[in-house]
């Protein structure tokens, strides 16, 4: 997720640029740069890191031009870097493009533009639409970028102006969002409405596949095939921190509300066309190298354990190869049996843990292949690992994560299938079934998130409660942890998660009228063991709160709450439980006044031991 903001009128553009990026800061911080169109040259800056190192370069710059780009990144594709930086520009430096979303075909369309002479600088895809315009360009820089665009495959946003077209800046959107603004004879694009609220509330939203030219004269939209558009103007009331929010109240629940689009991110350009297989070029494991694996260790820490928790149920069910999860902070002390057969994954989102990070460079010293899941690139531990999964969920502004823990699954679950494939232990039609499932997550996930009543509910008769149980089995005990974190960590509550067998083991001690228990009882193998867990924690007056199955008839009778959920096969019940685990102790810590964003003593990522 990167923003990009762009501005055609009467004033400098280079200030209005870079108060636009400051406000999209949000969306992504690696790297940032603007391009000014000024007297028939392209003026170009970028830098690696915060918006104030490029604000800093600036500083004794007056740039006159009242054209220009701005870009603030979010790395997909190459690391972060001052060449990788936005904006892109052609071989001739009079065109430049700013770009958020990814381009899966990037590569193919990189060999053949320099097939045809295109000298490349960057290792990003990017790049590539700045050549592949130039490349269609005849003297209109509208119809150059829709002829550039019906060759790409993927997600676009993206902002193009040229000193060939030069009262013109071109702007067109496919699955990342875009917006135009309308002002007094001045005219802006944006990937979010904070970044030109300043300047007007006057709002054009692009819809998908639509390309928006913008010139002294106005604003015109077509769509791809050139089909003139008619756009309605909304009047925006937000103010800029709700608009940076996207209206919630805290990014945490923004971030819940974008998991949809975070799974399908993740999920883009890794599967095969013909649904059978999963594509992880990445990886940088051969297909040998992973044959001969005898022995998986997961590491990590809070919430990415839960999420290798789960990896380790679904990867020995389904590929046969023993795994062990651990704390990062205990594998790193112990002694560990690893060897070169042993594949050691990291899991952290921030790509900065420091107990992560320690048991990483553990792994590496036993001469383990070592592979990294995370949601940062150019992170520490996507430099140090042999090879790096990326999850593409955008930054993650909230210390409560849940958008980076459900792309973790959702990578989890595409390399199952993958180590699978390789290992002939998952059948082609199984591994299809799967594949089918995980791409219809989102829109189950979706519906979870539109019909909330039972959660605020809940949420409305327990936010005084002092301590909560978790409880679930087999592959949902993870999200039992997952859902008792979450609560802790931004309401203050006690919570604990458990193994629901465990319930008789000790905490049935501490159950009584007071004590709200949050049991998974979805359908599935072990649905009746957690229905007597459920009838014994009523036998002692506990509040069962039950996540169940739609269509289950039973439960209401066993449970004093019931949140039910869409029928899913039993291994990916996972993605669904949490959701509305995320949500019960996002409402309990709002109801409570926590600092959610933000909760007491908590960083967003533990770079310290
Ligand atoms: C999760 O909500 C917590 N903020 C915390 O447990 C977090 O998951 C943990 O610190 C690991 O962070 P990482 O994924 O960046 O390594």
């Amino acid at each position: 997720m990167c923003g990009i903001v762009g501005y055609l009128g009467k004033k400098r553009a280079q200030p209005i640029l870079l108060e636009g990026l400051k406000r999209l800061e949000y969306r992504g911080y690696d790297s940032s740069g603007i391009a000014v169109l000024e007297k028939k040259k392209i003026l170009l800056y970028k830098k690696e890191g915060k918006i104030s190192i490029l604000e800093a370069l600036l500083v004794n710059k007056k740039l006159e031009g009242t054209i220009g780009l701005g870009h603030t990144r979010w790395a997909t594709h190459g690391k972060p870097s001052d060449e990788n930086a936005h904006p892109h520009s052609d071989c001739s430096g009079d065109l430049v493009v700013v770009h958020n979303g990814i381009i899966e075909n990037y590569l193919i369309l990189k060999e053949e533009l320099i097939k045809k002479g295109h000298r490349f600088k960057s290792e990003t895809d990017t790049e590539v639409l700045a050549h592949l315009i130039e490349e269609n360009f005849k003297g209109d820089l509208e119809e150059a970028t829709r002829e550039a665009l019906k060759s790409v495959e993927g997600a676009y946003a993206i902002g193009v102006i040229s000193t060939k077209d030069p009262e013109k800046l071109v702007a067109a959107r496919y699955g990342s969002p875009l917006i135009v603004g309308v002002g007094e004879k001045e005219f802006f694009i944006a990937s979010d409405v904070p970044a030109i609220l300043n300047h007007t509330r006057e709002i054009i939203f692009l819809d998908e596949g639509q390309l928006a030219t913008l010139t002294p004269e106005g604003v015109k939209v077509t769509t791809l095939d050139n089909k003139k558009v008619e756009k309605a103007v909304t009047i925006i009331e937000w103010d800029v921190s709700l608009a940076q929010k996207n209206g919630y109240k805290h990014f945490m629940l923004k971030e819940i509300y974008e998991q949809p689009r975070a799974m399908m991110d993740t999920l883009r350009g890794r599967i095969a066309k013909d649904e059978r297989e999963v594509l992880l070029p990445e990886i940088s494991l051969s297909s040998k190298e992973i044959e001969k694996i005898k022995r998986l260790f997961i590491i990590a820490c809070g919430t990415s354990y839960h999420a290798a928790l789960i990896g380790k149920f679904l990867i020995e069910n389904k590929v046969g190869l023993p795994v062990e999860v651990d704390i990062a902070s205990e594998f790193r002390y112990r002694n560990p049996i690893i060897d070169s057969q042993t594949l050691v994954m990291v899991i952290t989102q921030s790509g900065e843990t420091a107990d992560t990070l320690a048991a990483l460079r553990l792994a590496k010293e036993k001469k383990a292949k070592t592979l990294a899941i995370t949601n940062v690139v150019g992170s520490t531990a996507s430099r140090e690992a042999d090879g790096v999964l990326y999850t593409h969920a955008g930054p993650e502004i909230a210390v409560a994560s849940t958008k980076a823990f459900i792309a973790q699954l959702t990578l989890l679950y595409l390399f199952t299938i993958y180590l699978g494939g390789i290992r002939g232990t998952i059948p082609e039609e199984e591994a299809q079934e799967m594949l089918a499932t995980l791409r219809n997550l989102p829109q189950q996930v979706k519906k979870i998130l539109e019909d909330i009543k039972g959660i605020l509910s809940c949420a409305r008769k327990y936010f005084h409660k002092r301590d909560f149980l978790y409880m679930g089995r087999g592959i949902n005990y993870p999200i039992a942890l997952e859902g008792a974190l979450k609560l802790k960590e931004i309401s203050y509550i006690h919570a604990e998660g458990y193994p629901a067998g465990e319930m008789k083991h000790g905490p049935i001690a501490l159950i009584d009228e007071d004590m709200p228990i949050v049991a998974i009882a979805t359908q599935g193998s072990v649905y009746e063991k957690v229905l007597s867990n459920i009838e014994e924690i009523k036998a002692r007056e506990g509040i069962v709160i039950a996540l169940a199955t739609e269509g289950d008839k039973k439960i209401k009778e066993k449970a004093d709450e019931v949140i039910y959920l869409p029928q899913i096969r039993e291994d990916f019940t996972p993605f669904l439980a949490v959701i509305p685990l995320q949500l019960l102790a996002y409402h309990i810590a709002a109801r409570r006044g926590c600092d959610i964003d933000q909760p007491r003593n908590l960083a967003k990522s533990v770079t310290v031991e």
